[in-house]
């Protein structure tokens, strides 16, 4: 799973983003690009209901026919996970708060940028329990480079709104 948080672990207010991180949402890119992801109606809706490039789109939603072009429905997150059983690790699960609550329980690594804000927003990301621990170094040789742990305590240059920050985790 792959997100972006605030300093309380603020996600989203339901709509949209609340910062812009231009340097983040390119960390997002490198991560994702010529992976399957996987999110929630409501944060494909936030996409501005487009498939993101050079990635196969899978949006779940309880809608049998949405009518959208260029990403594919599934119906609930198992089924998601059926769909793209075949296609290369890593899958991402890019959000929303829904997603992200219902998905931890099958994930076997978390990406978490914070961003150094605080914002109001109603949607949190989950909570990282004691059978995660993070990871200092790119937990497999063939996975993207990006996928690295900054040392505790330091942060990214300011890009647009904030400063930011990578944490990795894999389940203990
Ligand atoms: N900061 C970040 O990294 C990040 C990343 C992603 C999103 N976000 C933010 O998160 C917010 C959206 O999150 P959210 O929690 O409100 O919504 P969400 O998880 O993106 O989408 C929720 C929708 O997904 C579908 N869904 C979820 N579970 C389902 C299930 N078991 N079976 C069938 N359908 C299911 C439903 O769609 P239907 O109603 O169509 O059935 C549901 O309304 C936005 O503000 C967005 O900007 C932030």
């Amino acid at each position: 799973m792959i997100w972006a948080q605030d300093l309380r672990g603020t996600i989203g207010d339901g709509a949209s983003m609340l910062w812009r991180v231009p340097a983040d949402y390119r960390h997002f890119r490198e991560v994702t690009t010529g992976h399957t992801v996987i999110m929630g109606r409501k944060t494909f809706e936030s996409l501005g209901s487009r498939a993101l490039p050079e990635r196969r789109c899978i949006v779940v939603s309880s809608h049998p026919d949405p009518g959208w072009r260029g990403v594919e429905r599934a119906p609930h997150l198992d089924a998601a996970l059926e769909m793209s059983a075949a296609d290369a690790e890593p899958r991402w699960i890019i959000g929303g708060g829904q997603l992200y609550a219902q998905a931890i329980d099958h994930a076997d690594l978390l990406v978490v940028t914070t961003v150094k804000l605080t914002v109001e927003g109603s949607v949190v990301a989950p909570h990282i329990g004691p059978e995660w621990h993070r990871v200092d170094v790119a937990p497999e040789p063939s996975w993207p480079p990006t996928c690295i742990s900054d040392p505790e305590g330091t942060w990214r240059d300011v890009s647009g709104d904030a400063a930011w920050r990578v944490s990795v985790y894999r389940r203990a």
